[in-house]
């Protein structure tokens, strides 16, 4: 039983996939990741999700992030199923479902949750950086649709203070101010955000995001 924490070294593995055998690794290349399971093939919430994903795709290559499902449901299902989230989502399937019959994936990545139910793979969602470092858990209840706005939004805000001494507030979405970071004196601020900053509490400064395209 894997307790992956935030920061450890994602687990790669080699899978059957609705694309064919892939390693984790060499799928992710030099990009970000999202690494998600769902409960089961052929339910609704699944379908919406899956669709839903595939549509963010323009978005996802914006930021340079692969996207692989799981259920452990096996590759003949998963082909079928596509074909009926294309049809009632309107979209192309376009990343790997794998099919983790054996649990191995799940294993790794802690996606069943006994008590919730102690076959199907829960709502769990990684989020795996290019150093192959996991940046983001988050786990939702099997009747709960996950919101991949959130997800990008994450991703922006990582991608942003990887870059930038600074951290985003609650609600934050990608061009509004951004905090900057408590290891920054205020002195050392000034050259270092040039847009300016407002200094609520020595601890609370805003500035507009430095990367902001104006
Ligand atoms: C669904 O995707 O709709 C679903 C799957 C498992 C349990 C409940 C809902």
């Amino acid at each position: 039983m894997s307790s992956l924490k935030l920061g450890d070294k994602a687990p790669n593995f080699d899978a059957e996939t609705s694309e064919g055998k892939i390693n984790f690794y060499d799928y992710l290349g030099d990009s970000w990741g999202i690494l998600f399971s769902h409960p089961a093939d052929y339910t609704p919430v699944c379908t919406t999700e899956l669709g839903a994903a595939a549509k963010y795709k323009d978005e996802f290559e914006k930021r340079n992030v692969k996207v692989m499902a799981l259920s452990v449901d096996g590759v003949e299902s998963h082909k079928d199923w596509i074909k009926d989230i294309n049809e009632t989502q309107n979209t192309t399937v376009n990343f790997p479902i794998i099919a983790d019959k054996d649990r191995k994936v799940s294993g790794l990545y802690d996606m069943i949750h006994p008590n919730a139910d102690d076959t199907l793979t829960v709502r769990s969602v990684y989020v795996i950086d290019p150093n192959k470092k996991v940046r983001l858990m988050i786990t939702y209840p099997a009747s709960t649709g996950r919101n991949f706005k959130e997800l990008l939004r994450v991703i922006d805000s990582l991608q942003l203070t990887e870059n930038y001494k600074v951290a985003t507030p609650a609600d934050w979405k990608e061009g509004e101010d951004v905090v900057i970071s408590t290891s920054i004196s205020s002195e050392d601020a000034k050259s270092m955000f040039p847009k300016g900053f407002k200094e609520i509490k020595p601890y609370l400064r805003m500035t507009p995001q430095p990367n902001k395209k104006d």
